[in-house]
């Protein structure tokens, strides 16, 4: 075989920090130990009932047997804009205001790809979901990290922010419900964040794949709610976690029509048009009753209670997430993410996602995914009391 080089953009993509740990995992199974991993994001429950049954009917049908439109079938994007209007009052222009795409994973790696040039700044968060990294390098462009911390409730300040760097920024990336803080933002902030952005004359970008996942009936604000939001922003939506969809592939983006059009400008060219069949599955799921997205979140608020009171029960004193389906818990003094995620791993047998992999800010915290039973949760509990951490 002849070795081929690859590109120089593909060779700065890095290696996804927690491949090792998978395959840290993978050996230890192998040798027969039984671990339990909370590390993942990957939902566990079945999709409901009603959206896979009419993905059933959706196949038969001749239409979505050839290719579909490039710009998406007409009553999903009609879906789309209803479902933002009923949720959120957002009035979208079906046409023009809708992308639909294979995931959000699509448009968290295109819109940086459509508006940025090389050398341009896009602003993130320290901590944030590591493929935003990739997205920057797949652009070219360089990254500015602006902290999260608890003392600003996990939300960013813009203030901060160098004039020199904010000059250069040409996109501004957040994630609330937030991955892996569990923050939600508030009106204010995104007042703050339109605000700033139209000042700048920035675009903004929500990453809004949590976004029903609020906890204590906290409903999570869309970005367009805000005055003006459509005039700077754009929300990327996930039908991955709403409706447990993660392995059906569909998202979409709405907001600001001018970067939607570049955004369907550059999907026509990179990728390809999605299934017609998940595109009216998809339709089903936000035209049907939302109470199936309702009981999925009454799921993860009764494994959070597990896991946070258990926890406190033995002397761990976390904070309970206000939303997503992730605990980032400040871990105990004289260890720092990697080493008690090492301890957890090699003494008590359970998977946590290190924070320092989401960011230098996450060195203080590991990540505990609620994708995983009440029972699963419990034992958890149970295996990191006999260690005695909290003596
Ligand atoms: C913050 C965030 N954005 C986007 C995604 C990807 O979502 P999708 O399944 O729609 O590609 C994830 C998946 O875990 C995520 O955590």
């Amino acid at each position: 075989m002849v070795y081929f080089q690859p590109s120089e953009r593909v060779k700065q993509l890095p290696v996804n920090f927690f491949d090792q740990l998978d395959n840290k995992l993978a050996e230890s199974e192998d040798a027969g130990k039984p671990f339990i991993n909370l590390s993942k994001g990957n939902p566990d429950l079945p999709t409901p009932s009603h959206i896979v049954e009419s993905l059933k009917t959706a196949v038969d049908k001749p239409e979505n047997q050839a290719y579909p439109p490039f710009l998406g079938k007409e009553n999903v994007r009609l879906a789309i804009a209803d479902f933002y209007k009923k949720e959120y009052g957002v009035t979208l222009d079906p046409l023009n205001e809708v992308a639909v795409f294979h995931g959000a994973h699509i448009g968290i790696t295109g819109i940086p790809q459509v508006l940025l040039n090389p050398g341009d700044y896009m602003l993130i968060t320290d901590p944030c979901y590591p493929i935003y990294y990739s997205s920057a390098i797949l652009s070219q462009a360089r990254t500015y990290s602006m902290p999260l911390t608890e003392s600003n409730q996990f939300l960013p300040d813009y203030s901060r922010i160098s004039a020199d760097v904010l000059k250069k920024v040409r996109l501004l990336l957040l994630n609330y419900p937030n991955n892996p803080t569990g923050a939600l933002a508030t009106e204010a902030f995104y007042q703050e964040t339109i605000e700033f952005a139209k000042a700048h004359n920035i675009p903004v970008l929500n990453d809004f794949a949590y976004a029903s996942l609020g906890f204590d009936h906290n409903k999570p604000l869309s970005l367009l709610q805000t005055k003006d939001a459509k005039s700077v922003g754009v929300e990327v939506y996930t039908m991955s976690k709403t409706y447990d969809m993660a392995g059906w592939r569909f998202g979409f983006a709405v907001g600001n029509a001018s970067i939607i059009q570049a955004l369907n400008h550059f999907h026509m060219h990179a990728y390809s048009t999605v299934f017609g069949a998940v595109q009216d599955a998809a339709a089903c799921a936000l035209q049907s009753s939302q109470k199936c997205a309702a009981d999925i979140v009454a799921v993860y608020q009764r494994r959070r209670h597990v896991l946070i009171d258990g926890l406190r029960r033995i002397g761990w004193n976390v904070v309970p997430p206000s939303g997503t389906f992730f605990a980032w818990l400040k871990v105990p003094d004289g260890y720092d993410s990697q080493s008690l995620s090492d301890l957890l791993f090699d003494r008590a047998h359970i998977v946590v996602a290190p924070g320092i992999g989401f960011g230098k800010n996450g060195r203080r915290f590991v990540r505990i995914s609620l994708v995983s039973s009440e029972e699963v949760l419990a034992e958890a509990v149970d295996r990191i009391e006999e260690l005695h951490l909290f003596e």
